[in-house]
């Protein structure tokens, strides 16, 4: 009787190791086959961030000072007026698309920087945001634009979570503490976001709420505990551009803010802005071909594509200079319209060539 007992003891004993032993060289596969992806993963990942096409001339004609900034004088004075000094302010850009709002707002602060009694610090922050694709949830879940709690529910793992603790993540509000926040296409806010951006600007600092927060939770981490209590840091000054009329922009943030306004560029303004992208390209441009194009470009972009569109069409063709003849093919391409004004101002034009 004994020795049945001890026998089945033995066999049981067998199958439990020998389950263990195939339980554990199962893992040790799939860690094995899981580190093998990862690998494939990490090379591919590698190999792709080795990959770099040429800048296109959009952005090696990019104004880099804002003496490269052209036909704005007088909005590129009224922002750094704002923002120079010892109380710089939020600000707000019109103007047209691509007449240089952008390029202006990514100069502003380092300008400003520079500039006597400013309260911004050698390293203060730059964060750019473009408005029409920041995301949003109207539960607040990873508002990447104020910030947000990540509750352990939508959160699931990850250090805080499988605690059951709130985690706080940061925003774009508190990444710009104590430098510019700048929010492209500002008129493209949603207006719930519109509205928590003033609540922030009105406080400094973001108020965080979550139901899984409870201050006497010993497990939560005093760090948690001093964000829930005091805010997320978030004193900055913001730069809005926008194309949109001053009307379309709410009130209560028009009037937060020092409004500037950029025109529209004129012809000549146009022309040297193409005189400066054609110096970006390494090709020879016949007499008349910058003044010709000025005729059709609306704004600063248009431009620089313009000339882009025409080195391609010489490069093409094996042509070492761009003639008026790819020039009346990319207006032709590209379907652009003469401008209004190219009608009326016949001192800058040279007739001979628009026919
Ligand atoms: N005033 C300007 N002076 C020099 N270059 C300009 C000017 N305006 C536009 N450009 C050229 O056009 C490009 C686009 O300009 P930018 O992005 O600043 O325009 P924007 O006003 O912000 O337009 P959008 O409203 O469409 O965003 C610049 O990188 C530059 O090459
Ligand atoms: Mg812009």
């Amino acid at each position: 009787m004994n020795s049945i007992y001890m026998f089945s003891q033995l066999i049981l004993t067998i199958f439990a190791c020998a389950y263990f032993f195939m339980k554990i060289s199962q893992k040790r596969s799939l860690n094995n086959e899981k580190n093998e992806s990862y690998k494939d993963e990490a090379e591919r990942y590698n190999r792709l961030s080795k990959i770099h096409l040429t800048k296109p001339l959009t952005e090696k004609s990019r104004p880099k000072s804002f003496d490269e900034i052209v036909g704005q004088k007088d909005g590129v004075r009224a922002l750094l007026s704002a923002l120079s000094g010892n109380n710089p302010q939020h600000i707000i850009i019109y103007g047209p698309a691509g007449v240089g709002k952008t390029a202006a707002a990514r100069l502003a602060l380092e300008y400003a920087k520079k500039s006597k009694g400013t309260p911004f610090l050698p390293d203060a922050p730059f964060v750019e945001v473009d408005s029409t694709i920041v995301r949003f949830d109207e539960r607040s879940i990873a508002d990447s634009l104020i910030g947000s709690v990540h509750d352990p529910i939508y959160q699931g793992a990850g250090n805080l979570g499988v605690l059951g603790i709130p985690e706080p993540k940061e925003g774009a509000v508190t990444k710009a503490h104590g430098g510019v926040l700048f929010l492209d296409e500002i008129g493209e806010l949603h207006p719930m976001q519109m509205n928590k951006l003033l609540k922030v600007l009105e406080d400094g600092k973001v108020i965080l709420e979550s139901s899984y927060y409870n201050k006497s939770n010993k497990n939560i981490p005093l760090y948690v505990h001093e964000i829930f209590k005091n805010g997320l840091p978030a004193d900055f000054r913001l730069i809005g551009a926008t194309t949109r009329r001053p009307c379309e922009i709410p009130d209560a943030l028009r009037s937060r803010c020092v409004e500037v306004y950029f025109n529209a560029l004129s012809i000549t303004d146009i022309r040297n802005i193409i005189k400066n992208a054609v110096k970006n390209t390494n090709m020879e441009f016949d007499d008349g071909v910058l003044e010709y194009m000025s005729l059709y470009a609306k704004n600063g972009r248009d431009a620089v594509k313009m000339v882009e569109s025409a080195v391609g069409a010489a490069r093409l063709d094996n042509l070492y200079r761009v003639s008026l003849k790819e020039a009346k093919w990319v207006i032709k391409s590209g379907r652009y319209k003469r401008r209004q004004d190219a009608y009326k101002d016949d001192s800058i034009i040279n007739i001979s060539l628009i026919k």
